[in-house]
């Protein structure tokens, strides 16, 4: 464990060095001497990062060099943790090939103590979990899905709160960033014309006065083209590729939404908070003000979404008076 820490310590201030000099040719003596290290231990460092998918270029007898940083597509530790530099709240990201579920990666490190603000990606997973005990299915390689450690100060009733942040954020890394007419559909469902593009899942484990810890996941469809969406959500899920015309380095999008997360969060974590980024919320929910069908418990109602309750529960005008749904499943009508 100890050795892998200094790896990785050893592969950040090289990659740093490497970005700040993009472009040009980086000596492999200078930078063996800042690490006082060997050459030889200098190349294992650089295999390393060419595994994790990074444009460095070894020039023969020169040194290296870091070229198209912005438009690689891989889901590389060193890039995102080094990317999280100024971040607040998340300074550290995993990047896995294959895995069950992030969500399990996450809860196993929770268990062990480790401390919030660390993220899990994988390429793969196995055992995809979504809302409502479904499954989350993804395309290998195409797609982002990550999950979140977070200990914030919250009631377990309180933990929807972190949906609608993420929903939020997400909502606004996918206008702002990818310049998409993204919508965020009650709770935390992101649609782009009708079709699905981001889920969120929030897990938590604690006792009636506090969380020890919550587990905040998202899948969201990057690079997946209509041909490779799964048969059962065609004309369901859309991608980002689908939508805007052009394929998304996944890094970006994660390192964006990560810090718009962590300013939400840590609005919503501050005195007086909640109220202040359930106002956000409201203005920003598309659910608000649409003719929706509510699926709960295999009922199903129809209405007019009013609003959104102090705990992110959805208000719903029925021909049968209000009804208040703290979970369910939503369909915009109009
Ligand atoms: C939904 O049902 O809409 C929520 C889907 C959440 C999927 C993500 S993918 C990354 C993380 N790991 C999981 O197993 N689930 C979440």
């Amino acid at each position: 464990m100890i050795k892998n820490t200094e790896e990785a310590n050893s592969r950040a201030v090289i990659f740093e060095a490497l970005m700040e000099n993009q472009g040009s040719i980086v000596s492999g003596t200078a930078l063996a001497d800042k690490l006082s290290i060997t050459r030889q231990a200098l190349s294992k460092n650089i295999a390393a990062l060419k595994a994790e998918g990074l444009p460095v270029e070894s020039v023969s007898q020169k040194g290296y060099m870091l070229s198209g940083v912005e438009d690689t597509d891989a889901l590389s530790s060193t890039l995102i943790t080094y990317s999280l530099r100024d971040n607040p709240m998340f300074g550290r990201c995993i990047c896995l090939k294959e895995t069950d579920s992030t969500q399990s990666v996450i809860k196993k490190l929770a268990r062990g103590g480790e401390n919030a603000g660390v993220v899990a990606t994988a390429e793969v997973q196995e055992m995809g979990r979504g809302r409502r005990g479904r499954n989350w299915q993804s395309v290998s390689g195409k797609n982002l899905m990550f999950s979140m450690l977070l200990r914030p100060p919250l009631l377990p009733g309180e933990v929807q709160l972190l949906n609608l942040a993420a929903g939020l954020s997400l909502k606004n890394t996918l206008r702002a960033l990818c310049g998409l007419p993204a919508e965020l559909k009650w709770p935390n469902d992101i649609l782009c014309r009708g079709r699905k593009l981001c889920g969120i899942l929030s897990e938590s484990a604690g006792e009636a006065e506090r969380i020890y810890y919550a587990v905040t996941g998202i899948g969201v469809n990057v690079n997946m083209t209509e041909e490779e969406i799964p048969d059962e959500l065609r004309g369901i899920a859309t991608s980002v590729l689908i939508e805007s015309g052009k394929t998304w380095p996944r890094w970006k999008i994660l390192v964006d939404f990560l810090r718009r997360f962590a300013a939400a969060a840590g609005l919503l974590c501050s005195e007086g908070g909640a109220e202040a980024l359930l106002a956000l919320y409201r203005k920003e929910c598309d659910t608000i003000g649409k003719e929706i069908n509510v699926i709960c418990d295999n009922e199903s109602f129809s209405g007019t979404a009013s609003g959104v309750t102090g705990q992110g529960a959805l208000i719903v005008k029925t021909g049968n008076g209000e009804k208040i749904f703290a979970a369910a499943d939503v369909v915009h009508l109009r």
